[in-house]
């Protein structure tokens, strides 16, 4: 078994080659004068998994030329730890495409794992055998290690409660979630639904940092509840735009994410829970 490693993905491919003690495939990547992306597997491989994010199309295109190029392979794992368009995972409005069906048509291998994925139902639209993996325990012990105090852990919404409670779980800790009370036709109050943050070092925990949006908002309404220091953690830190600005400037002590998308926030690897899957499967 060799690990190819998409362009997205060095490091965690890296990772999870020296988990599994075995060989990494070397891949060359260039773009052609009019952008167009060139992909070269440089070795003779017989069972391969291929470890790429897509967080851009041009990711995309990098995995399905390195499935291809891995063609003659008699067993091709893919991991994506991070899937874009998965978000469009239904039709919202009539005519739209379920982009995350397309995106997961197109790959074609015989064992697929994500990581976290936006919602479990894009599984069924692989072909081949797709497992999505948990990376909250993982996130949940690093948490556990940096000197938290009277720590809780909370969801800015009832969708992400199952990750807190994944994370505060690996740690024996409160968690929560916020919820929304309306109080009258025009006012409504955004609070953690059990627990009282005041004086407490609060571990905020989605599946994703995107535009920062969410993030920015229930850092600013925890820090005015009274929490004393205010982290912001995810799974797959997309980081668009502006979200690092955003949050900082909402007041976070910090950004906490795993390497399923390889930033400078990227504390946490996946590279053990990828290794043992690949373990189960070989
Ligand atoms: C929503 O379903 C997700 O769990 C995240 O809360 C969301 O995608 C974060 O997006 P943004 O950072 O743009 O607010």
């Amino acid at each position: 078994m060799k690990i190819v490693g998409g362009k997205a993905s060095q490091f965690l491919a890296g990772r999870v080659a020296q988990t599994l003690g075995c060989g990494l495939a070397i891949v060359e990547f260039k773009h052609f004068p009019d952008g167009e992306l060139y992909t070269r597997l440089l070795e003779d491989i017989d069972e391969v998994t291929i470890v790429q994010s897509t967080v851009t199309d041009s990711d995309l295109i990098c995995l399905l030329q390195l499935i291809d190029a891995c063609e003659d392979a008699d067993k091709v794992n893919v991991v994506v730890p991070y899937m874009g368009y998965a978000r469009q995972d239904k039709v919202f409005i009539k005519g739209e495409a379920v982009s995350a069906r397309a995106v997961a048509r197109a790959i074609k291998a015989d064992n697929i794992f994500t990581i976290n994925i936006h919602s479990k139902n894009i599984l069924s639209f692989f072909d081949g055998n797709a497992v999505d993996l948990d990376a909250m325990p993982l996130l949940g012990k690093y948490i556990g290690s940096i000197g938290l105090n009277n720590p809780v852990i909370i969801a800015p919404d009832e969708g992400a409660a199952h990750l807190a409670q994944r994370a505060a779980s690996e740690l024996g800790i409160d968690y929560d979630h916020l919820e929304k009370t309306r109080l009258s036709g025009d006012k409504v109050i955004l609070k953690a639904k059990k627990l009282d943050v005041m004086a407490r070092d609060v571990v905020i925990v989605d599946d994703m940092i995107s535009t920062g949006g969410t993030m920015a908002e229930t850092i600013s309404l925890l820090r005015e509840q009274g929490a004393r220091n205010v982290y912001a953690a995810c799974i797959h830190p997309v980081l668009s735009s502006n979200a690092v600005l955003k949050l900082y400037d909402a007041g976070t002590k910090d950004i906490i994410a795993t390497d399923t998308i390889e930033k400078v926030v990227s504390k946490v690897t996946v590279a053990p829970i990828i290794a043992e899957a690949i373990k189960e499967n070989l």
